[in-house]
This record gives structure tokens, C-alpha cells and sequence, in this order.
């Protein structure tokens, strides 16, 4: 089997287990609110997915959008996609060639370093699982790595994997960065509604910060593939030329993402309740364990790493055996080539339950782990 179809027999697989527990995607299995369940239905028994959706998205959902991130109606604009990641996929096409270069985190997300290289693009990626530098990019680091030639800046903040989230003046620092260069500041806010707080690059750089925003994780919709490019009406014109969703994203996703916007003051501190009770339970666990760390706690994602090189197991290894009981978390190396063997992440937009077996059985299968002979493929 060729290496792409090996990996879609894996995700099939983890989809047709039943009773599985998601705790490595960041996604959110959290029951959905009764309100999204009616737009949905509502949209199904009118049979509305007949028809395309304007190309751009529905104005009320661009709109809702665009109020739920506080910026300026008049001089902002919006782009829906399907889902996060081709909005960025979107942005790469139309701003990196060759000649130009892409500059990123490491601990990061690999798929963009992927459309920027495939764009032509050189990627450089800043290193930051440093626990002397609190895992964080500095804006020295980043003016260093950039150069005329860099035509992005891509920030993932709060940061995937690590769950460190950026100051406002760090994030004023980086787009100063940028701006030195005329680069776009490509903002990555994927997780931003499980930060304490958090700063828009677009509130200091409106001229070429572009955010990206996704309704997988907050809303719980990732199935639904539904997400967004906010930023000037300049860039959003430019980039529609390079969206791949020209007929229009999901009708059904939208109205969800529309009924999702206007519940989310009641939905999300409920979310964020569990999901740090989750985070808690996580790290009590682990901190049982000598040699287990959690690092980054508590996460400003809707995850944590945990540490556990110093016990000189592979995540590898930690992960199968999880697999086996029906317990699905990541492995490093998803992320990172380079740190990637030091932690693995877990999931807390879950039901307690899920979290509590991971814990109860922690313990158990770090033993399990080390006696394992042969680690399958991990994706
Ligand atoms: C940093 C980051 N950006 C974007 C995405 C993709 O989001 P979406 O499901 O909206 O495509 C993810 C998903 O894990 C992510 O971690």
C-alpha cells in the first residue's frame, strides 16, 4: 500500500471504532449545543445544501465572524473556507514562490510548512522547545530568521502543540518584525478562545496581518470542515483568486458556524469548565509519575504535552498502546522531526470520562509501553 493510502486506512480505522476516545486531533466531542443541533437539522429538512453557498460564505456568517474577533467592521473582511487549513493552504498559494521564503516555529503544525515548500517557498523554522526561553519565540529570534525574502511569517498562537500563547507586546514586537521586512504576519488563531487572553498581530498591523480562524475546535465542527481568512478587503480580494472553495463552502457547516457565533457567550465557558478540569485531572496524573512532566500548564490550548523522555520511553510506543485500548493521543514526531521523541499530547475538549481512563491507566501502559516489540506506523 502506497504511504497515503496506508494513512487514510488509519484514520478510517480510528473512525470505525466504536466508542473510541479522541484525545489527539484537538478536537471537540463535547455534546453540542441543542441550537447548533436545530440549525443543522433546520438546514437539512429545507433541503437547503441544493443549492452553492455565495462563494466568499453567507454575509451574516462573515459578519458574525469578524464581530467575534472585535475587529473593525469597515476595514475588515472575511473569507470562508473549508476549515482552517485551507484557508491557509489558500494564503501559501497566493503569497509564496520561489525566491521567497516562509518563516515558523518548530515545535509547529506541519501542513502549511507543506503548501509554503510545494509554493517554492525555502521554510525556516525557528526552533522553540526550550524550557529556558519558556518554549516561546522571541522577536529576536525571529528578526534574525527573516531576511527581504521573506514573504510570511506563520505564527501559531496559542501555539500547536505546546500551549503557550503570546503577550500583547510580544505580539507588537513580531509584527514590528515583519513590517521591517513587508512580510504578512499570517496568525494562526486556531485556539485562541482557550487562552486566558489574547492579542490579534491585526490590532498593530492591520496592512498585512492575516488571521486564521477555525470553527473545528472552539465549536466542535472539525467533520464539518468549516473555517476562515480574516483581514483587509485588499488581501481578501486577493486571495479569493486563490481559494479552492469557489462554488462555495458546506451550506450545512455554515449554518452550524452561524448558530454556533450566536451562542458562543453561554457555549464556551462551559468548554473551557471541562477543558481545564481536564487539564487539571491530566497533570495530577502525571505528576504521580517520576520522571512524567507536563511542561506547559496549564495549556492556553484545548491540549498539554507531556513530557517523557526522561523515562526513556519512545511516544511511540506510549501511543500504540493507548491505541489498543481504544485511547487515541499523539505521538511528538506529528509535529516536530526534532523534539518530536521527547512528549506526547493529549486532548481535553472531551468528555471527563475520557480523560479519567487515560489517567487511570497511565501508569499501566508506561509498563505496557516499555515492553512493546514492534510499534506500528504512527501518523
Ligand atoms: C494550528 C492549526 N491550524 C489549523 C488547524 C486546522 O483547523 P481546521 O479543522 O479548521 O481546518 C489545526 C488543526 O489541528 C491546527 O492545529
Amino acid at each position: 500500500m502506497s504511504s497515503f493510502a496506508e494513512r487514510n486506512a488509519h484514520f478510517d480505522r480510528l473512525f470505525a471504532t466504536r466508542g473510541l476516545f479522541w484525545l489527539g486531533q484537538n478536537t471537540n466531542h463535547l455534546p453540542m449545543h441543542p441550537t447548533v443541533r436545530k440549525a443543522l437539522t433546520d438546514a437539512i429538512d429545507a433541503e437547503e445544501f441544493h443549492a452553492y453557498a455565495p462563494p466568499g460564505g453567507f454575509t451574516a456568517l462573515l459578519d458574525g465572524i469578524v464581530a467575534d474577533l472585535g475587529l473593525p467592521h469597515g476595514t475588515t473582511a472575511a473569507l470562508v473556507t473549508d476549515g482552517a487549513v485551507a484557508a491557509l493552504a489558500t494564503v501559501c498559494r497566493a503569497y509564496c514562490r520561489p525566491q521567497t521564503n516562509f518563516v515558523t516555529t518548530d515545535p509547529g503544525w506541519k501542513w502549511p510548512t507543506q503548501f509554503a515548500r510545494q509554493a517554492g517557498a525555502e521554510v525556516r523554522e525557528i526552533p522553540i522547545y526550550d524550557p529556558a526561553a519558556a518554549y516561546r519565540l522571541t522577536p529576536q529570534q525571529l528578526s534574525e530568521a527573516i531576511d527581504r525574502d521573506t514573504s510570511i511569517v506563520y505564527l501559531i498562537d496559542p501555539n500547536n502543540p505546546l500551549g503557550v500563547c503570546y503577550t500583547r507586546e510580544e505580539i507588537q514586537a513580531f509584527c514590528d518584525v515583519a513590517r521591517s521586512v513587508n512580510a504578512y504576519f499570517l496568525h494562526d488563531c486556531t485556539y485562541r478562545d482557550f487562552a486566558d487572553e489574547h492579542t490579534l498581530a491585526a490590532r498593530f498591523y492591520p496592512e498585512r496581518a492575516i488571521t486564521i480562524y477555525s470553527f473545528s475546535k472552539w465549536l466542535g465542527l472539525a467533520g464539518l470542515r468549516i473555517g476562515a481568512v480574516v483581514t483587509n478587503h485588499q488581501i481578501i480580494e486577493e486571495l479569493a483568486a486563490y481559494s479552492t472553495a469557489t462554488l462555495g463552502a458546506s451550506v450545512l457547516a455554515q449554518r452550524a458556524a452561524q448558530a454556533g457565533l450566536a451562542v458562543k457567550s453561554e457555549w464556551m465557558p462551559a468548554v473551557q469548565r471541562v477543558q481545564r478540569r481536564n487539564q487539571t485531572a491530566i497533570k495530577q496524573a502525571v505528576d504521580k509519575i517520576p520522571g512524567l512532566t507536563v511542561p506547559i500548564y496549564p495549556s492556553q490550548g484545548n491540549f498539554v504535552i507531556v513530557e517523557c523522555a526522561e523515562l526513556g520511553l519512545r511516544p511511540e510506543a506510549l501511543a500504540a498502546v493507548f491505541a489498543q485500548r481504544g485511547i487515541m493521543i499523539r505521538q511528538g514526531s506529528y509535529h516536530t522531526p526534532r523534539f518530536g521523541s521527547r512528549f506526547v499530547k493529549i486532548s481535553t475538549t472531551v468528555p471527563t470520562e475520557w480523560v479519567d481512563a487515560f489517567c487511570r491507566q497511565l501508569p499501566d501502559a508506561i509498563e505496557a509501553a516499555r515492553g512493546l516489540k514492534e510499534i506500528p506506523e504512527q501518523y
